[in-house]
């Protein structure tokens, strides 16, 4: 099963209530939140209070992108604010098991994020905690970016070593690409292993000329 998570960096945040409804109603699955803290990344968004405002106007999953430094005491604000998924940098973290410790007690399911040159060993040994691992396609910090190509072999080795935990323990721990996903790339994408999608400009940028009808046949062919 494949889920499409459009990204709110990309969406019209003078109404951001309605382009939730809209993109929920052209059947994304979760909504992808973005949090920059302009030290972690080079750019600043949003934060624990935009994610209580839009938690009354839809009932799909808050997914929490944390690119932020520290980690931990953001954390509890996100799951008190509605959050579903909480997901952070395995080098933001002083702590990693502590901090997967910390999202999933809160309630939330916890994730790591990898940069592209990030290695994939960060997860060998807290699988257990782990109900996400999102990949990077592009450098954190900004919408609009273009896929970069060797995220797909990083993604099937990710696959991989998702499959082989899966056998031994039973869980599924779902695999999340972020950054550059477009209606043109997708298919090749879930060829190399992802099962969650996060799409920014993609979805949004598709609404911006006027036809929020458009958020349809975007989605419908991501
Ligand atoms: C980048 C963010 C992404 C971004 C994706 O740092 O984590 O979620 O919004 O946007 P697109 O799909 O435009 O690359
Ligand atoms: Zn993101």
């Amino acid at each position: 099963m494949y889920r499409i998570a459009p990204s709110i960096l990309s969406a019209d945040f003078a109404r951001l209530g309605e382009e939730i409804t809209r993109v929920v109603a052209s059947g994304a699955d979760w909504i992808h939140f973005d949090v920059m803290d302009n030290h972690y990344v080079p750019n600043l968004t949003i934060g624990p209070l935009v994610c209580e405002a839009i938690r009354p106007v839809t009932q799909a999953p808050i997914d929490v992108h944390l690119m932020v430094k520290p980690v931990d005491r953001i954390i509890p604000d996100f799951a008190r604010a509605g959050a579903d998924v909480i997901t952070f940098h395995p080098e933001a973290s002083e702590h990693i098991d502590r901090s997967l410790g910390l999202i999933r007690d809160s309630g939330c399911r916890a994730g790591l994020v990898f940069n592209p040159a990030t290695p994939l060993h960060y997860m060998d040994h807290v699988m257990d905690k782990l109900d996400v691992v999102l990949l990077m396609s592009v450098n954190p910090g900004f919408g609009g970016q273009k896929f970069i190509p060797e995220t797909l072999s990083k993604l099937r080795a990710a696959r991989d070593r998702i499959d082989a935990y899966a056998a031994k323990s039973g869980r599924r721990i779902l695999l999340e690409i972020d950054g550059g996903v477009k209606v043109d790339n997708i298919a090749e994408i879930a060829r190399a292993g992802a099962d969650t999608f996060v799409a920014g400009s993609a979805v949004f940028g598709a609404g911006r000329d006027g036809d929020p009808n458009r958020y349809d046949s975007v989605i419908g062919a991501l």
